[in-house]
Parts: structure tokens; C-alpha cells; sequence
């Protein structure tokens, strides 16, 4: 489905991104991981059209998307939530919703004489996803600022699920969660994986990952240095050194 071929991003002498190559195929997860500045957020932002690549290639379902902006890479199904809440605080759990999907889909706007049809089926496909990812329906009309930072999280996914993306993109999405909501959490994703939706997730959280994911690859100073089923990066030496050497986050 996703495939980077050699991709690079260099900012003057940092090699962000170095020569990364690795797949997500259809109805998988793939965990993302490695040390703080390791190039995880960045990958996410090259493959999302939000930053461009010093050079490499990026296919999707066999087009090259490589020069895609933003707004192309989300028409064509690929959808990501941010590491920082990107939500409208002011603005309630539902405006959120719609604010997303006339993002994804801006011809909804201005579709003459089925404004009051629109706005039903709007309203009814948002409430379904809130629904689904674990959103009291009674929140709808809730400032986004109100609810607690796993709400919000979880609002988060159901934004980036907003008009039936086939592969979204996670940056950190259980940040600020306890246990108890990230194994929550956990179960979700397996849930959008059921609905036939391929995730790229950035992750610290061991157990969550190993929990979904079919295949994690590790980055260290950009470069791919491990890609594999979960328990087997783990275990690989290579991987543990890298999270000795550079920072504070234990693998395990
Ligand atoms: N816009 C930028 N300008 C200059 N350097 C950047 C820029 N964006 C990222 N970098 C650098 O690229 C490297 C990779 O950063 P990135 O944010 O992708 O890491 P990360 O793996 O997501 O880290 P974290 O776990 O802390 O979120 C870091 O050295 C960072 O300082
Ligand atoms: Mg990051």
C-alpha cells in the first residue's frame, strides 16, 4: 500500500531522514519507533505531504505521490493525527468534526439545495465516529478544552477517520494516558485495523505496540536499523543499544 524508497530529508547538516526505505501493506500496522530525534515525526511529515523530501521516492497503491502537498495526500486516503493536540479548543467535539470533513472533502460545502441533507448526514456519519472511537454521544456539544487529554486523543482518530481514509498516520496518539485508557486504546486500533484501515504509528509505549502491531521498524540518527515482527526488534541487539546509547526511554 505505502512504500518509501531511499527517502531523504536534510535540514543544512542534519540529516533528519536518511536513506529510509520500509512498507506498510494493506490492513497492517507498522510501529514506528526509535530514540527522541531519531526522524519519527519527520518520516510522518514527508509521507503526509507536509514537508518535502530531499530527495527518494514515496509510492501509494502504486502511484508515486513523492511531490504530493498536504491536501493531495489526504484526498487520496491517507490521513494523520499531529504529536501536539491540533484541536479547536474552542470549539465543541462536533464543529471539530465538521471542520475535518469539509477539509477532506470541500465540495460538501458548496453543493447547492442539499444543505439541509448535508449537514444530516454529517452530523450522523461524525456521531458514528465519535461512537466509535469511544466518545459519549452526549460530548457532541462539548468545548474540545473540557474533556480530559484521552478524549481528546481519541478525537483525534476519529478525525483522521473522517471521510474513510485507507491509511492513517499516528504521531504519539497515547500520549498523557494511563494504562488503563492506552489498553483501551489499544483495542481501537485493532478495531480500525478490522474496518480494513492500514496505521503507521509513532510510539514510546512498548506494550501498546506490541499489543497491534504486526511489524515495528526502528529508526537511530534517521536510518533504518531494524524492521521486523515486535518481538523479534526487541530482542535484536542492534535496537537495544541504540535505546541505551541516546536516551531515556527503555525498550520493554
Ligand atoms: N524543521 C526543522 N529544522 C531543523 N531541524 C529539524 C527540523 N525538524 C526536525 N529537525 C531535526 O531532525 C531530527 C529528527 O527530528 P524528529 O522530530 O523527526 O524526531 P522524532 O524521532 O520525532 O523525535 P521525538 O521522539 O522527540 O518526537 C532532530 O535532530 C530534529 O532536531
Ligand atoms: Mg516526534
Amino acid at each position: 500500500m505505502l512504500e518509501l524508497f531511499d527517502v531523504c530529508r536534510y535540514y543544512g547538516g542534519i540529516k533528519a531522514v536518511d536513506q529510509v526505505s520500509f512498507a506498510v501493506g494493506n490492513q497492517e500496522v507498522v510501529g514506528l519507533i526509535g530514540p527522541n530525534g531519531s526522524g519519527k515525526t519527520t518520516c510522518l511529515d514527508l509521507i503526509s505531504g507536509v514537508t518535502p523530501l530531499t530527495s527518494g521516492t514515496i509510492r501509494f497503491k502504486g502511484q508515486d505521490i513523492t511531490h504530493f502537498n498536504a491536501t493531495q495526500v489526504a484526498r487520496i486516503g491517507i490521513r494523520r493525527t499531529f504529536q501536539t493536540t491540533s484541536l479547536f479548543k474552542d470549539c465543541t467535539v462536533l464543529e471539530n468534526m465538521f471542520i475535518a470533513s469539509h477539509l477532506a472533502d470541500r465540495r460538501s460545502l458548496f453543493r447547492p439545495g442539499s444543505l439541509r441533507l448535508e449537514r444530516r448526514r454529517l452530523e450522523q456519519s461524525a456521531r458514528d465516529l465519535l461512537d466509535f472511537v469511544g466518545i459519549p454521544p452526549s460530548y457532541g456539544g462539548r468545548a474540545v478544552g473540557e474533556l480530559s487529554t484521552a478524549d481528546q486523543r481519541r478525537l483525534m482518530v476519529a478525525l483522521a477517520l473522517v471521510n474513510q481514509p485507507s491509511l492513517i498516520l499516528l504521531d504519539e496518539p497515547s500520549a498523557g494516558m494511563i494504562v488503563s485508557e492506552r489498553d483501551e486504546f489499544s483495542r481501537l486500533l485493532l478495531k480500525i485495523k478490522e474496518r480494513g484501515i492500514s496505521i503507521l504509528i509513532v510510539e514510546h509505549h512498548m506494550r501498546l505496540l506490541s499489543q497491534v502491531c504486526d511489524r515495528m521498524v526502528v529508526l537511530n540518527f534517521g536510518r533504518v536499523i531494524a524492521n521486523g515482527p515486535p518481538e523479534a526488534v526487541q530482542r535484536d541487539p542492534v535496537v537495544m543499544e541504540a535505546y541505551l546509547g541516546g536516551s531515556n526511554h527503555a525498550v520493554g
